[in-house]
């Protein structure tokens, strides 16, 4: 059984004034109670204050109503229905592309990366136990990887060959994101060239994830197409991951997405139940809000430690940016991927401006047998890692964080660490949960809506105005 994740910040308080975070628990059990409010407003949409417009709080209990619905509903449940589709697409299929961008493409990314093998894609169709492969596009407006993956999926030759047949995943809660729209056309039209324009598989093997109206749900109401799924009207783009935006990414991948909402219910109660010092959500907001405001620490790094959540980092770099990132307020996140980046950014968090609060995302164990340092021959020992033969790469990782943690705190540099067992599915949901609530429940503390992304249409428009009007 999966552990809890904890959250430990002994090294960040030892440089604040404790009595400045104590005083912050009655503002953050005020927040916590409006976030919670919040969910309540939801039942009559039309008593919802103008200021909480939009209000998509809906992600908040989404998790526990998946699962109480498949327990109560079976096979006509939502989470059913999400599994045979995932069901059908593995026998169908060897490769699927995803089509999104932003919360409707980084939350399956994350969940990739973390939780398959790290190289799925490259795997034999055996040894990947006939779960396709996946790719992104639709992320992105870039004619070469456009090609390129073009390119890959029509060096099938026959819809005969099990290894040449693919799928399309296009998901996008408004319907009409161009970059997604764009990639759902050339690709549609490459799937409907490969089996044949009038082929059951132009409509069993292209699955929608969108919202209830908008014209990727016209469309696919007009297409006929065998399954589409819904992204509820109350959960936003960056809250989405337990959605089908994420859950169906994850079942084709063979992940168990039961698990995944088990720990997102998990962390949920955690918020709800546990008080200030015993809450991942509460304690993380408080550190990172404190040390912002008192210290002007405004950039969040998040310092993943090993190569399989720097994904999830760029999905938390999003939902941090767009949820606070507005009224001039809001902290910088960025994620560095250690030991990589010490080799890059290393030098700038050590020395350079004091503006950083430096958050370490630490797995404890690894997905596979730790690997030794081989001894060799003395004749062959230049490298001089004979005195090191038999520590394995986790000892190394370890000695990396716990050198640099040091290195920082030497220097009043401050850290605080996200501690994860391993990586599964029960643990990832914990840690997605735990970055969405910290972010709403900071944006009730400092007053910011975090729902919605005003200043992200104003690219749109432009955009909009200057393609269909040239
Ligand atoms: O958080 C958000 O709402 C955005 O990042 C969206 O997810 C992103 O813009 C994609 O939108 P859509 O799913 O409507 O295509």
């Amino acid at each position: 059984m999966s552990k809890a994740i904890q959250y430990q910040a002994n090294a960040a308080i030892s440089l604040i004034d404790r009595d400045k975070l104590d005083a912050l628990a009655p503002a953050l059990d005020k927040a916590r109670q409006e976030v919670l409010d919040d969910i309540k407003l939801l039942d009559s949409p039309d008593s919802i204050p103008a200021e909480k417009i939009p209000l998509d709080s809906g992600f908040i209990n989404l998790p526990e109503q998946l699962l109480q619905d498949a327990e109560k509903n079976g096979n006509q449940s939502l989470l059913s229905k999400i599994e045979e589709c995932a069901k059908h697409l593995q026998s169908e299929t060897d490769k699927i592309l995803s089509l999104g961008i932003g919360g409707s493409y980084m939350g399956a990314r994350a969940l990739f990366e973390a939780l398959c093998h790290p190289l799925h894609n490259e795997l034999s169709s055996e040894n990947r136990k006939q779960i396709p492969r996946i790719y992104f596009e639709g992320n992105n407006v870039d004619n070469d990887t456009v090609s390129a993956m073009l390119e890959h999926l029509q060096q099938g030759t026959s819809p005969e060959n099990a290894t040449d047949r693919w799928g399309l995943v296009v998901i996008s809660k408004s319907g009409g994101t161009l970059e997604t729209a764009v990639a759902f056309r050339i690709f549609r039209e490459a799937l409907e060239s490969f089996y044949g324009k009038n082929s059951p598989e132009c409509k069993n093997l292209v699955v929608p994830v969108t919202g209830e109206t908008g014209k990727l749900r016209d469309f696919s109401k007009q297409a006929g197409y065998e399954r589409t799924f819904p992204i509820p009207d109350n959960v936003g783009g960056r809250f989405s991951v337990f959605t089908a935006v994420g859950l169906l990414p994850a079942a084709i991948l063979g992940l168990d997405i039961r698990k995944l909402l088990q720990g997102a219910v998990d962390m949920t109660h955690q918020f709800q139940n546990e008080s200030f010092g015993n809450n991942p959500v509460l304690d993380y907001t408080a550190i990172s809000h404190l040390f912002e405001k008192e210290l002007g620490m405004t950039t969040r790094i998040l310092s993943t430690w090993g190569a399989r959540l720097e994904a999830t980092g760029l999905w938390y770099d999003q939902l941090l940016a767009e949820s606070l990132g507005k009224n001039e307020q809001g902290a910088f996140p960025l994620t560095v991927v250690n030991t990589r980046d010490l080799h890059s950014r290393g030098q700038q968090h050590q020395e350079g401006i004091r503006d950083k609060l430096i958050t370490n995302l630490r797995v404890l164990k690894p997905g596979s047998t730790p690997l030794a340092v081989p001894k060799v021959n003395e004749n062959q020992n230049q490298d001089q890692l004979n005195q090191i033969a038999g520590k394995t790469i986790p000892d190394i990782l370890s000695a990396a964080f716990d050198g640099t943690n040091q290195a920082y705190a030497e220097v009043k540099r401050p850290t605080a660490d996200i501690i994860l067992p391993h990586l599964d599915e029960h643990v990832m949901g914990q840690l997605l949960q735990m970055f969405m609530l910290a972010t709403v429940l900071e944006g009730r503390l400092i007053n910011i809506n975090p729902y919605g992304q005003p200043g992200v249409e104003s690219y749109k428009k432009n955009m909009t105005k200057i393609l269909f009007q040239s």
